[in-house]
């Protein structure tokens, strides 16, 4: 059974703007009823260009209801400029959270908006149609959506990037596609944020240090230790030595040594500075 909040519970029992618009302006549809989950939006809009109606029709579960009905409350009353902002998280949050399983069902809600945008837009002539290629093929799910997903709500595995938009939910053929596509998108917000930081050169603080040292570990090395059963915690910093332990599996792997050089200390040159090194701490005895 499913943890669900009192707002998912009101919008599931109670859905607002069952339906659909007769002559809408902009009309979304997205998923199938083969993978489960299908949306259509529908809206109108008044003489200022905002949106007056919001009217759905779904095919899922109770998350789903929630979702669509939230998201036709949230969106009326915005300019389509507005509407286009909006995200899953955003409509996740509206609703007091999701289940993280669920988390799929916001998704297809900011799916299903930004089509009906882009139909509208298009004068009605373009339909939603899959962009770039299909890594999920059980789900459809294209290598796009996944980076997209992976991107905005910084999920750093697979399980995570099955809950959000079902990739990897089937057969789990395209598990080993989806991790180095985690790694990808995960390497390039690294170096992003790295860019962003002070330049090279210039005096980190130790809270940007600190900062710096934790999202590495967290996008970076964590991820491949949990894919082996492990995990690993940032201990303390002192100047450039960074005491870490490692958990799980790698705790008691024999190869630990290896794992601290070749993948902790290789990662934190690459992306916080090339003079740090790491310890394990001492009373690291693992779980
Ligand atoms: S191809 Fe993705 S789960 Fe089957």
């Amino acid at each position: 059974m499913w943890e669900y909040t009192d707002k998912v519970r009101d919008h599931f029992f109670n859905p607002r703007n069952v339906g659909e618009i007769e002559d809408a302006d902009g009309t979304g549809e997205v998923g199938s009823l083969a993978c489960g989950d299908a949306l259509k939006l529908t809206f109108k809009l008044d003489e200022n260009g905002r949106i007056k109606d919001a009217m759905f029709k779904t095919f899922g579960c109770a998350s789903a209801i929630a979702t669509s009905s939230v998201l036709t409350e949230i969106i009326k009353g915005m300019t389509i400029e507005e509407a286009s902002k909006v995200t899953n998280k955003e409509i996740a949050d509206y609703l007091g959270g999701l289940p993280e399983q669920k988390m799929h069902c916001s998704v297809m809600g900011r799916e299903a908006l930004e089509a009906a945008i882009e139909n509208y837009r298009t004068g009605g002539r373009k339909k939603h149609e899959l962009e770039g290629r299909v890594v999920c093929t059980c789900f459809g799910v294209t290598e796009k959506e996944i980076e997209r997903v992976i991107r905005e709500n910084n999920l750093t595995t697979v399980e995570q990037v099955t809950n959000y938009c079902k990739a990897g939910g089937g057969c789990g053929g395209c598990k080993g596609e989806i991790e180095k596509i985690i790694e990808r998108v995960q390497g390039e917000k690294t170096k992003e944020k790295a860019m962003a930081a002070p330049a090279k050169g210039q005096k980190l603080t130790n809270i940007q240090k600190i900062q710096l040292i934790q999202q590495t570990i967290n996008e970076q090395i964590r991820p491949a230790l949990r894919a082996d059963g492990g995990d690993i915690e940032l201990i303390d910093v002192d100047g450039n030595r960074v005491i870490v332990a490692l958990r799980g599996m790698c705790a008691q792997c024999a190869l630990a040594n290896v794992t601290m050089k070749d993948l902790v200390e290789a990662k934190l040159r690459e992306f916080v500075g090339d003079t740090f090194y790491v310890e394990q701490a001492k009373d690291s005895t693992g779980e």
